[in-house]
């Protein structure tokens, strides 16, 4: 029996293997929709749907992804420059055939020739030859390298901004960081952190999780802090393998104490590194629940989450505020007992997603590409021109029932309200409420955003809106609020 041929370097790309490809470059994320081509093979699904999901390839047209089609150099560098999310280019192309670039690949020409990821053949950057394997795996491997280029840098700014709290532990300093739920959630990624934590001679601590998933018990969470990266750049403590430890909270509303991991009586120093993102519960995620949670074993976890009523099973609990009163508590008892002078707080904005690093598959992050509101293609734009678009809010608990007038505040995008204004209007029941519109913006006035919402609602009255300009100040805002009463 004899084997079938392998390609040779020389052999051309399939579009196919380009997805594949790509997509390992990314980290093989998942995908939350399937793609619908009736030419696509399992072997490949996984990295076709998330290329298609990603914008990086389209179909070509009457439901095929094209399967087995060659892809010319001009094409990858198109898709190379989807992939890493429309970076700006700085200059034109320069390569002998720049005149016959096609419109659409002339951004990505230029991005890839300009940050030398593509180098051209002979001083041509040979636009419709088929990318052959081995120029697929040299232009990827220099694609990786620029952006690990890229982390560098952020790494090394991140000990610069801590340098400049001027705060010298003496003793053995915890580094408490979120290990992230597996398999995709947006931790701050060890290679970003390790210089921080080298230079503080810092020990990676987290607690066990207490709503299930892979960080739940001590075995498993280590082998989640290892997968991650973590015990590549620091020793890793599990504060709680051990048991618990309760420390007093003075005068506190919703708890007299709280649960930490045992362990963390043994650092008297501590670096509370946050990765900053929505949160399904809480809205948003920063310091507070890095600590509030992050620091509490599992039990104490669930003690801050039922607001001091309960230290097992569910951590879902009916009164929004008083379970963030008890968070804020939490840290409140923690800060006493560690003393303040022996806590910093640095908090990172990085992959920002609607959704926690508590969730395995968060919602992708906005890039700035998705943003680039002068780019009629960008994510934002095309939601912005599709009236029925509702884009997800990562809270949907507020309990607005105290309140008869709501301010209504928000950006405009493209001379309206954005489609995820529409959402919360929606999600509401505003009727007998006044709600007062008001925006920020470049120029443009407030327009019809304040109808728009109002045809949304019921039985609410609407009031005319405002509009200030992007950086204007709480005191004006205030002072025209209270000109409202
Ligand atoms: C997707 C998008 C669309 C936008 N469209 C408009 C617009 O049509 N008119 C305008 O004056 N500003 C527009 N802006 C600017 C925002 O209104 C402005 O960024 C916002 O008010 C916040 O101000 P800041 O950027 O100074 O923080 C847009 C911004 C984005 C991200």
């Amino acid at each position: 029996m004899t084997s079938p041929a392998l390609p040779s370097g020389r052999a051309a790309t399939p579009r196919e293997i380009i997805a594949e490809s790509l997509w390992r470059a990314n980290r093989s994320k998942t995908a939350s929709a399937r793609a619908d081509f009736s030419d696509v093979s399992a072997a490949n699904r996984a990295a076709i749907d998330w290329a298609v999901e990603a914008g990086v390839v389209n179909g070509m047209g009457g439901g095929k992804f094209g399967t087995g089609w060659n892809v010319s150099r001009q094409d990858f560098a198109v898709m190379l420059w989807r992939a890493a999310g429309k970076p700006p280019a700085s200059g034109s192309v320069r390569f002998g055939d720049a005149a016959a670039i096609a419109d659409y690949a002339r951004d990505a020409a230029a991005w890839t020739e300009g940050s030398g990821i593509i180098n051209g053949i002979g001083g041509s950057f040979e636009l419709q030859s088929s990318v052959t394997r081995a120029q697929v795996a040299a232009i990827l491997q220099r694609y990786l390298t620029k952006q690990e280029g890229e982390i560098t840098l952020i790494a090394a700014g991140l000990v610069k901004v801590y340098e400049q709290l001027g705060w010298h532990p003496a003793g053995k300093v915890a580094v408490k960081v979120s290990t992230g739920e597996p398999p995709a959630s947006n931790y701050l990624r060890a290679e970003l952190i390790g210089d921080l934590v080298r230079s503080v001679s810092g020990t990676i601590v987290e607690c066990n999780t207490a709503y299930g998933g892979s960080r739940a018990a001590s075995a498993m969470h280590k082998q989640v802090a290892a997968d991650h990266g973590f015990t590549a750049i620091a020793d890793f403590d599990l504060m709680d393998e051990d048991g618990e430890a309760s420390w007093p909270v003075t005068g506190g509303k919703r708890l007299d104490h709280i649960l930490v991991g045992s362990h963390a009586e043994n650092y008297p120093d501590w670096l509370i590194l946050s990765h900053y993102k929505g949160h399904a519960m809480a809205g948003f995620g920063g310091a507070i629940k890095n600590v509030g949670i992050g620091a509490s074993s599992s039990s104490g976890k669930v003690l801050v989450h039922s607001v001091g009523t309960r230290t097992s099973d569910s951590i879902m609990y009916s009164d929004q505020d008083a379970w963030l009163e008890a968070l804020a508590e939490m840290v409140d008892g923690f800060v006493d007992h560690v003393g303040k002078e022996h806590i910093v707080y640095v908090n990172v904005m990085n992959r920002l997603s609607v959704d926690c690093d508590c969730d395995g598959r968060p919602a992708e992050p906005d890039s700035d590409a998705d943003l680039n509101w002068n780019d009629r293609e960008s994510r934002s734009t095309r939601e912005q021109n599709d009236k029925s678009v509702r884009p997800g809010i990562a809270s949907k608990t507020v309990d607005l029932s105290g309140y008869a007038t709501i301010y209504v505040g928000f950006p405009i995008w493209w001379g309206e309200e954005p489609r995820i204004l529409d959402t919360f209007v929606e999600s509401y029941d505003f009727s007998g409420k006044t709600m007062i519109p008001f925006c920020t913006s470049s120029s443009s006035g407030i327009g019809s955003s304040g109808r728009n919402m109002e045809q949304l609602t019921s039985g609410a009255t609407w009031l005319d809106g405002r509009r200030f300009g992007g950086s204007v100040s709480v005191d004006e805002l205030g002072a025209w609020a209270d000109g409202l009463q």
